[in-house]
Formats: structure tokens, C-alpha cells, sequence
């Protein structure tokens, strides 16, 4: 995925049309449409290719099981035309390299959680989020995913990410800022309420792109 605008959309509604109608909206704008599981469990993956004519499509599965399931989830999800997959860590170097090595048979990329944005990141994964990061340098994924909400946090996290993308979410109705995210060390942020619940979704995402390109 090649920085363009630079904002990746979180496209978590659940009722197929309003979905359509806001990708075929804004998605020549956004550098990626993110589609997570309230909108696949209730459309079904069927959806990915009819989002896919507008934009890029990032499955955020957070696909976190042994090998051989990453792997069968990793086809399905590239099968349906997603250009890239969200995997967790934490699970290990084996499940992240299924991921990978998936992902490097359809030619597709494969980010992998760090530290989450919320605050219940801070129990547990915090405590690991480097280690994280090396799993994704190790295992040769195209990226990260770390918080907007602790911009400190995302300084030292790229840090340890060297050359890797990093994809940013938290900014707006989590309380992230778009500016301050990219100038932390972020390549994309990924934003959902903000954009699907604002009156005009396509004027919600031309001002953070305002915002982004300050
Ligand atoms: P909002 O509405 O808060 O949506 O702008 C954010 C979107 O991003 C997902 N999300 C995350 N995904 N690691 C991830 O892989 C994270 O730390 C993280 N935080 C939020 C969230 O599910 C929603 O789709």
C-alpha cells in the first residue's frame, strides 16, 4: 500500500447499502477501505470484492489462532480479494509466518497488532508491544498497527519498527489527533466514527485529508 492520502477509513457499519454507499462515496479519497467483523458477519465476505471497486480492502480480522487456521483463514479472506490482512502477535512467530507466507502467494501484505488503542491495551499488551514489533520485522510482514491515541508510545514503537509501514488507529472518537499521529511516526491513520457517523461522510474525510496534508 503506497501513501497517498494517507487516511484508511474503518468502515464498521453493519447494513450492506449504507456500507456501498459510503465506499462508493469516499473511496476515492482513502487510501484503504478497513472492513472488520460487524460488517463482515453481518454481509458476509461476499462483500470484500463489491468494496474492493472503490478502494484497496484491509480485512481487520485479527486473525490469532494456530497455523494451519491462520492459514485457512488467510486464503478465504485473499480468495475474496482483500488486499491485506490484520493479524495479532501474540500468538507467535508460527502463526504470524503463516499469515505471511498466505500473503506472499496471492502477492497481498499482512500487519501485525502491536499495541492496541484502547485502554485496556495497557493491562496486558503494552507490556510487549517491542516484542511484538520484532515478530513483524522477523516473520517479514509489510507492517504494524499501533495507537493514535499514545502518540508517545507510536514515536517508540516506529523506533523499533525500522522500515516497516505503520498503520494508526484511534484518531477522532477515540480521542487520537490526525496531525499529531503522522508527525508520531504513523504512514496511514484509520478512522472510523468519525467519518461513517459525521452528516457528510465525504466532507468528514476531505478535512482530515486537510488535516493530514497541514
Ligand atoms: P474508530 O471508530 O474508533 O474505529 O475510529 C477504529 C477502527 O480500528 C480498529 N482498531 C484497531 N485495530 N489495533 C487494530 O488492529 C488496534 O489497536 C485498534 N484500535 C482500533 C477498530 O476495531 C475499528 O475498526
Amino acid at each position: 500500500m503506497v501513501p497517498d492520502s494517507r487516511l484508511i477509513i474503518a468502515l464498521d457499519v453493519t447494513d450492506r447499502e449504507e456500507a456501498l454507499q459510503i465506499s462508493r462515496k469516499i473511496g476515492g479519497l482513502v487510501d484503504a477501505i478497513k472492513v472488520n467483523y460487524p460488517l463482515i458477519l453481518s454481509c458476509g465476505l461476499g462483500i470484500v470484492p463489491e468494496i474492493k471497486k472503490y478502494a484497496n480492502v484491509i480485512a481487520d480480522f485479527k486473525v490469532a489462532d494456530i497455523p494451519n487456521t491462520n492459514r485457512l483463514i488467510c486464503e478465504e479472506t485473499f480468495k475474496a480479494g482483500a488486499d491485506a490482512i490484520i493479524c495479532q502477535g501474540f500468538v507467535g512467530n508460527d502463526s504470524v509466518k503463516a499469515c505471511v507466507d498466505v500473503a506472499a502467494q496471492f502477492g497481498k501484505e499482512v500487519y501485525v497488532v502491536t499495541e492496541m488503542s484502547h485502554p485496556g491495551a495497557i493491562d496486558f499488551i503494552q507490556k510487549h508491544a517491542m516484542d511484538l514489533v520484532d515478530v513483524a520485522i522477523k516473520n517479514g510482514a509489510s507492517g504494524i498497527i499501533a495507537p493514535a491515541t499514545r502518540p508517545e508510545r507510536l514515536s517508540e514503537i516506529k523506533r523499533r519498527s525500522k522500515d516497516l509501514k505503520i498503520l494508526s488507529p484511534g484518531v477522532g472518537a477515540q480521542g487520537g489527533d490526525a496531525r499529531t499521529t503522522l508527525d508520531a511516526g504513523a504512514d496511514f491513520i484509520i478512522v472510523g466514527r468519525s467519518i461513517y457517523n459525521a452528516k457528510d461522510p465525504y466532507q468528514a474525510a476531505i478535512d482530515l485529508i486537510g488535516q493530514l496534508r497541514r
